[in-house]
């Protein structure tokens, strides 16, 4: 298009004519959609602005900032290769409304890394449309209902779920319009099946459940689990945040799960989504495969299509067919970790998680309820600091930031009291792991009024939380009307 305006003599000419009428937007506004009074912003230069953004950059904190170990939810390093491929002009530029024949490149892609998915998770066929894990719950669950009902079975309206579960396991399966049945765990800290047994009904639409589980132990009567559930007319849905503690090792299609999501930021490295542009892709069970949102990327010969024509589909779930960027991000890094690499992974992110684990405890200043073998991530109690010194939780969490150091997740799992829960992953040295390690065990020995009323030298000392989100203020407002 460029190349043809230089060209192009008449369009020239009316550049040429434009260039010499200068015109304001205010000569071409009507004056009813003009501002009769002076806007009331701030009045800065460039420079102001400049240097007041960049200032605020400095405050935050990211994965290149330091270590980001937040249990279930965490955040591991995003390689700059699979970011700098990813902004490469050929597939940035790309648009999802071009024509299917001039982003062949990009679907193969997408239908490759469905066919890498389905091989890690031996499910049977993916959709990598939903924009978050949580989003991919709740297309899971659009899907468990499409299945029962093509099955004439209306009356399954309640979700089954561990007292372990994330957040957005509830939240999701709310949403989708199903009653959560809540059931309580084992001193082990694993499913109890005898409860469970006792919960499946003929009202069972699905069980959801993440292996390893968010304590980070992994569910070792996962078999029996699949049997009763199935037993029940039920499906067995997995919630697959927690696949890089198994990758290469174990597959949530032949542990029995029916539908699985993966969150793309947890195990394959991209930046996370947090509501924005992420991607939690969700795989199935071929009885499955004909409810899944469309468009779906078929292949005939050598050439790939959005293919529409699948009437049962619970239709589309997010815009077009996903975010291809960071599709492609994971993409890259399967492709760069290649099988044994990505074993390898998780096996090093459960390493981590161990070694920090053991370090901890025999530093007897916390204590880890349940089992103790552990996967990716684990949860200690600081309970009995609580009792000694009134020291909670959040106050280590406040006391971390102090040293420079990302808190861990805490008061989750709710069944930890005054919980931590720290996921190290992969990415971490041994040197940044032992730094967190001193850190914690130091906070325990420091003097109560140090760690109550931290941090003291963060640009911004502590919040009252509470008020922050009842009483959000997230326009700016001028120092005149305050
Ligand atoms: C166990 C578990 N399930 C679900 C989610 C929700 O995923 P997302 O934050 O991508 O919506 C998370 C968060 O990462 C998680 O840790």
């Amino acid at each position: 298009m460029y190349r043809s305006a230089v060209y192009d003599e008449p369009l020239l000419n009316e550049l040429e004519e434009k260039r010499n009428n200068t015109y304001t937007p205010v000569d071409v506004l009507p004056s009813s959609l003009q501002r009769k009074e002076k806007i009331n912003i701030p009045d800065l230069d460039e420079t102001q602005v400049i240097r007041h953004f960049f200032r605020l950059s400095q405050m935050n904190f990211g994965i290149d900032s330091g270590m980001y170990p937040l249990g279930s939810c965490t955040m591991k390093y995003n390689p700059r290769l699979c970011e700098e491929i990813s902004r490469w002009d050929s597939f940035a530029m790309t648009h999802p409304y071009q024509d299917e024949s001039t982003i062949q490149g990009n679907l193969q892609i997408m239908y490759e890394l469905e066919q890498l998915f389905c091989e890690i998770t031996g499910m049977d066929c993916f959709t990598l449309q939903p924009a978050a894990g949580s989003q991919g719950e709740f297309t899971g669950l659009l899907l468990t209902r499409a299945y029962h009902e093509s099955h004439h079975d209306f009356e399954r309206n309640e979700i089954i779920l561990p007292d372990t579960s994330h957040g957005t396991n509830p939240a999701s399966a709310t949403m989708a319009g199903y009653k959560i049945i809540e059931i309580p765990s084992t001193k082990e800290g694993t499913v109890d099946l005898e409860i469970l047994k006792k919960t499946l009904s003929s009202k069972t639409a699905c069980f959801m459940l993440t292996n390893p589980n968010t304590l980070g132990i992994f569910e070792s009567g996962i078999e029996e689990i699949a049997k009763i559930v199935h037993k029940a007319g039920a499906l067995l849905y997995y919630d697959g945040a927690n696949i890089n503690a198994i990758m290469g090792k174990a597959k949530p299609g032949d542990m029995g799960f029916d539908i699985v999501h993966l969150n793309l930021h947890k195990t394959f490295s991209t930046p996370h989504g947090g509501g924005g542009p992420g991607a939690g892709p969700i795989g199935v069970k071929k009885k499955l495969e004909t409810f899944l949102p469309i468009p779906r990327i078929t292949k005939k010969k050598d050439t790939y299509y959005l293919n529409h024509d699948y009437p049962k589909s619970i239709g589309k779930i997010k815009a077009f067919y996903g975010n291809f960027s960071v599709l492609l991000k994971a993409y890259i890094y399967i492709l760069l970790m290649g099988r044994d690499g990505l074993k390898e992974s998780s096996e090093i992110a459960v390493l981590n998680a161990n070694y920090m684990k053991k370090k901890l405890i025999d530093s007897e200043k916390y204590d880890l309820p349940y089992k103790e073998l552990r996967k990716h991530e684990f949860v200690l109690s600081c309970e009995r600091l609580q009792k000694e010194k009134g020291i909670r939780a959040l106050d280590i969490a406040k006391r971390l930031l102090d040293y420079g150091l990302h808190p861990p997740t805490i008061y989750f799992p709710l069944i930890v009291k005054e919980a931590l829960m720290i996921e190290p992953t992969e990415s971490e040295s041994k040197r940044t792991l032992d730094e967190y390690i001193k850190a914690l065990i130091r906070i325990a020995d420091e003097d109560i009024s140090s760690v109550k009323n931290a941090p003291s030298n963060t640009p911004v000392r502590r919040v009252d939380e509470a008020s922050a989100i009842k009483k959000s203020l997230l326009t700016w407002t001028s120092l005149q009307e305050k």
